[in-house]
């Protein structure tokens, strides 16, 4: 494991991009996905050194991402570029670095660009998206609605909303029109599909059949027919 430290060195770089109370994208989501990557980790036989290093600074440009609105901005190669920046001013040896860095360049699913080729990469893939299902994943849907201004369910035509918020690489244009049930049926919904390691894939099945449940419940609910 790493020298506490480098450690206590990381966790003071990433926490002056991380906000505090941002349940989403913030600490707490860190520290949910640095739990569960290193659990699964442990059962891949991976490498935990690196698993800890990109867990902890896997978004710290996610944030910035959401609230610039720039086209062409990603924050897990922003991300990737700044961890670089800093583990090596910590004198990392560069092996360690690189792989931290394509465990980064690597986690996003809806529109990633880079696929997981590493183990390591493939545990913080998968620990990262196991944050968004499941019954944490209902409330940090919930969450993020509520705190972008957004409603928590809209009944619209999917694939009209697509072409009228959803930019060709899978971005989102404006996070005010978004809302929970169009982020479970764009993206969430498959989440358990793409999970890379068996450990993944077996929890993710879990999560996705409770998480399945809810939502077709809450629209039932909401059309009143239960
Ligand atoms: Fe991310
Ligand atoms: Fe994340």
């Amino acid at each position: 494991m790493l020298a506490d430290s480098i450690l206590t060195r990381v966790w003071e770089i990433a926490d002056s991009y991380y906000a505090k109370h941002d349940w989403a994208h913030g600490r707490s989501h860190i520290e949910r996905v640095l739990k569960t990557a290193v659990e699964i980790g442990k059962r891949e036989g991976a490498n935990l050194e690196i698993i800890e290093l990109s867990a902890i600074l896997h978004d710290i440009f996610a944030n910035e991402e959401k609230h610039t609105g720039v086209e062409g901005f990603r924050h897990e190669i922003e991300a990737s570029k700044e961890a670089r920046r800093n583990l090596k001013r910590l004198g990392l040896a560069d092996k360690t670095v690189e792989a931290v860095c394509h465990c980064i360049e690597s986690h996003r699913k809806r529109t990633g660009r880079i696929q997981p080729q590493t183990i390591e990469a493939k545990c913080l893939f998968d620990a990262d998206k196991l944050d968004c299902i499941g019954a944490i994943g209902i409330v940090r849907s919930a969450y993020m609605a509520l705190t972008e201004g957004q409603e928590f369910y809209k009944q619209e035509d999917i694939d009209a909303y697509k072409r009228r918020n959803i930019r060709q690489d899978g971005t989102i244009i404006d996070y005010a029109q978004h809302s929970s049930n169009l982020e479970y049926e764009l993206s969430l919904k498959e989440v358990a599909k793409r999970m890379y390691t068996e450990t993944g894939k077996r929890i993710a099945k879990e999560r996705a059949a409770f998480m399945d449940e809810f939502y077709q419940r809450l629209g039932k609910e909401l059309k009143g027919i239960i």
